[in-house]
């Protein structure tokens, strides 16, 4: 699912040059296909995502084996042609693919880097929706980004964690992987008896095979992007309820490993709590179900948003940290950036809600917050919605400056328009995308000014303004 402008006659004048040199293209059924592009030009990750199709749902099933760390995987992806189609791309990285097909039909696959082509038998006709299953299998290896953190397919003694943030899902599944596709999801893990395995939203069956194997099955009906999907599979102890929150019961599962179980399970216990007061500010929680995965500390080393079941490392699972990923349930996974260069609109949002919450239950006002960070010479490293490579993605600057900018929009309009801000924006751009820009244009609208004074040098200017 994506809601961005369509290129209409991207596809139109591929076709007329390719009719020119000669054409080249195919035809088959009736439909001229080009091949779709294998990337969607991301300003940091040009290669990430592919185009020509547009994901609706995908339909994951997974065996793991944490003795041998082997995945053996089956990703039926169901998607619509956004032009006529000869040929498309999946994001995929290491694995062995033993078998595609379209709609069906064996479809020839090629691999090069990242990059998985398959070419259908016939060509897809722009608009029609096709089914791609690909089965694939090996020991997953996972990602070190550009800032040296680990991500993708974690390994763990008894299992696994996965975490995409910003490209590692492509290590467990093939997929349109940027964030701009957003897509339904059911991930179906089949794992060693005595083992459970967690995903994103609703569990919907748990059944014992024969072979003493158990199969779980998970339902993310809302729409998400790649690098929030998550797996965790160990010996978790889990706790589920269905707290009435914001008006309506959501179900709530949190997972813990047993040596971290125990100690995390008061704040576990705090989630429909914040979730209720988030709600009243932000607007209704965008999804039918919550929790948490609490890991025990050496598997990864930051906590992650993951969609509707945010993943912490035991050393990261506190009250702050807490609020933070629960925030971006609004800011970051129902509102997605349209390219990673608008990441500040989920870490300073996630961010200012830390401060929001400090100045409602602590006695540190967000004023407070805005003066010391003001004073952090890190945070004026680069403005917020420019860093300046994939390396500066998470740092200080998207955080605290990008709070900032939320703090100095607060001051500027006052408390009144800000909150409409706050509850607004996660409603316009519910489930969708958007960019720094649709975010200064909304802000505007709200305040009914225009604030390019402020944007100029809270959000672009370079380096620290004179005064706060
Ligand atoms: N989005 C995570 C957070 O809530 C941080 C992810 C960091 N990832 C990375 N590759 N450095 O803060
Ligand atoms: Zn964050």
């Amino acid at each position: 699912m994506t809601r961005r402008p369509t290129r209409t006659g991207t596809a139109a004048a591929l076709l007329a040059l390719a009719l020119l040199a000669g054409g080249c293209t195919e035809v088959t059924g009736g439909v001229r296909g080009t091949p779709g592009a294998a990337g969607l030009r991301d300003p940091y990750f040009p290669k990430l995502g592919n185009g020509g199709y547009d994901v609706r749902h995908y339909a994951l099933s997974l065996a793991y084996d944490p003795g041998t760390g082997r995945l053996d995987g089956t990703a039926e992806i169901t998607a619509r042609a956004t032009q006529d189609l000869s040929a498309f791309n999946l994001d995929l990285a290491g694995l062995t693919v033993s078998r595609a097909t379209v709609d069906g039909a064996r479809a020839a696959y090629n691999r090069a880097g990242d990059e998985l082509t398959l070419r259908p038998r016939e060509d897809i006709s722009e608009g029609a929706e096709f089914t791609a299953t690909v089965t694939y299998s090996g020991v997953p290896e996972p990602i070190t980004d550009a800032d040296g953190s680990e991500e993708g397919w974690l390994r763990t003694d008894d299992g696994a964690v996965a975490v995409g943030e910003p490209e590692g899902s492509m290590t467990w599944f093939p997929g349109n992987h940027h964030p701009a596709d957003k897509a339904a999801y059911d991930i179906t893990l089949t794992v060693p008896a005595g083992l459970e395995a967690i995903s994103n939203g609703v569990r919907t069956e748990r059944r014992k095979g024969g072979d003493g194997r158990v199969t779980t099955a998970w339902h993310a009906a809302e729409p998400m992007a790649s690098y929030l999907a998550t797996v965790a599979i160990g010996r978790y102890e889990t706790a589920a309820s269905t707290p009435a929150t914001g008006g309506r019961s959501l179900p709530v599962l949190t997972a813990a490993e047993p040596s971290v179980a125990a100690g995390s399970a008061a704040l576990r216990g705090e989630i429909p709590g914040i979730l209720a007061r988030q709600a009243e500010r932000f607007g209704p929680y965008p999804f039918s179900a919550a929790g948490a995965i609490v890991t025990e500390d050496g598997t990864l080393g930051y906590a992650l948003e993951t969609q509707t079941r945010p993943v912490f490392p035991a050393a990261a699972f506190d009250r702050t940290t807490l609020v933070h990923e629960l925030a971006h349930q609004w800011f970051g996974n129902s509102v997605t950036p349209a390219t990673w260069r608008d990441l500040w609109l989920n870490e300073g949002f996630a961010t200012y809600a830390e401060w929001l919450y400090t100045e409602e239950y602590g006695d540190v006002p967000a004023r407070t917050h805005f003066e010391r960070a003001f004073a952090q010479d890190a945070n004026w490293a680069f403005p917020p919605a420019a860093p300046p490579t994939a390396e500066n993605l998470f740092d200080p600057p998207v955080y605290q400056r990008g709070a900032m900018v939320l703090h100095k929009l607060r001051e500027t309009v006052g408390d009144a328009a800000f909150d409409e801000i706050l509850r607004g924006w996660p409603a316009k751009y519910r489930h969708a995308n958007a960019s720094t820009d649709d975010f200064t244009a909304y802000a505007e609208s709200v305040a009914g000014q225009d604030l390019d004074g402020l944007w100029k040098v809270w959000l672009y200017g370079d380096g620290k303004p004179a005064a706060m």
